[in-house]
């Protein structure tokens, strides 16, 4: 098989990364951040105090943006941004800037270019219903917002970020809202996908459970 595409979809902190990252070693699959694109063209826009509402000014600052992904490292006009597109501020506008149409057509496209003829595993929001809506397999991952913004936290605080359980759980509650309510690419479970619920699973039962989907397609 050339092609074989898996999309993981789900909303923040329900565990698309650390599960697509496993299951992509076990089955060497090569794997796509997609909110990782979307963080970097939000760090792109703080950088260069884009007016998000000035469709010209995004437009040119999508002209002229260039996204390196190596592996597990982001590279944003030249600069290593693997750590900088993590920052809650980063995250407190990266839903204003996925919602606008011409950056998802931007980075949609580039999604499609780099799995091109390749097995790939992509998690974001729109992989199943926008993106591959062909994909070999679709899962959707949930989880309860106080048990994501637990994980988040923890995070967090490992990386000696001071933020409080409140401040994470409203700013998870802000990107749900953002991301399923939008006219573009809503995050929303496309038909076909086989939905996870991940709050009292452990990381090792959620990717068994993915694991058996793929070899039975593969
Ligand atoms: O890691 P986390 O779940 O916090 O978010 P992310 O996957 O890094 O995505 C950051 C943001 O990018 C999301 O809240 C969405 O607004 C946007 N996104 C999107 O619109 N479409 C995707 N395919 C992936 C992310
Ligand atoms: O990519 P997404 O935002 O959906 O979630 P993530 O970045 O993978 O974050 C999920 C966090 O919850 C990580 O710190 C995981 O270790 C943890 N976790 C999980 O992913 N799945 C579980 N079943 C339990 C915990």
């Amino acid at each position: 098989m050339d092609n074989f595409i898996v999309a993981v979809d789900g909303p923040a902190g329900s565990g698309k990364s650390t599960i697509s990252k496993i299951v992509a070693k076990e089955y060497d699959l090569t794997y796509l951040d997609t909110g990782a694109m979307y963080r970097m063209v939000a760090l792109c826009s703080l950088e260069n105090n884009v007016d998000l509402k000035d469709r010209g000014a995004v437009s040119e600052m999508l002209d002229g943006i260039k996204l390196d992904i190596q592996g597990e490292k982001f590279i944003l006009n030249g600069k290593d941004v693997s750590h900088d597109i993590r920052t809650p501020r980063v995250t407190a506008i990266v839903s204003d800037v996925a919602a606008i149409k011409e950056v998802r057509v931007k980075l949609v496209d580039l999604q499609r270019e780099i799995s091109k003829g390749k097995k790939v595993i992509l998690d974001g929001r729109d992989i199943g219903t926008v993106v591959f809506p062909n994909a070999h397999l679709k899962v959707f991952l949930v989880a309860s917002a106080e048990e994501r913004a637990n994980r988040r936290l923890k995070e967090y605080k490992e990386k000696g970020i001071d933020i409080s359980f409140q401040e994470v759980l409203e700013s998870i509650q802000n990107r749900d809202h953002i991301d399923s309510t939008r006219e573009e690419s809503p995050l929303k479970k496309a038909e076909d996908a086989l939905e996870v619920d991940t709050s009292s699973k452990t990381i090792e039962e959620v990717c068994n459970k993915i694991s058996a989907l793929i070899e039975a397609r593969l």
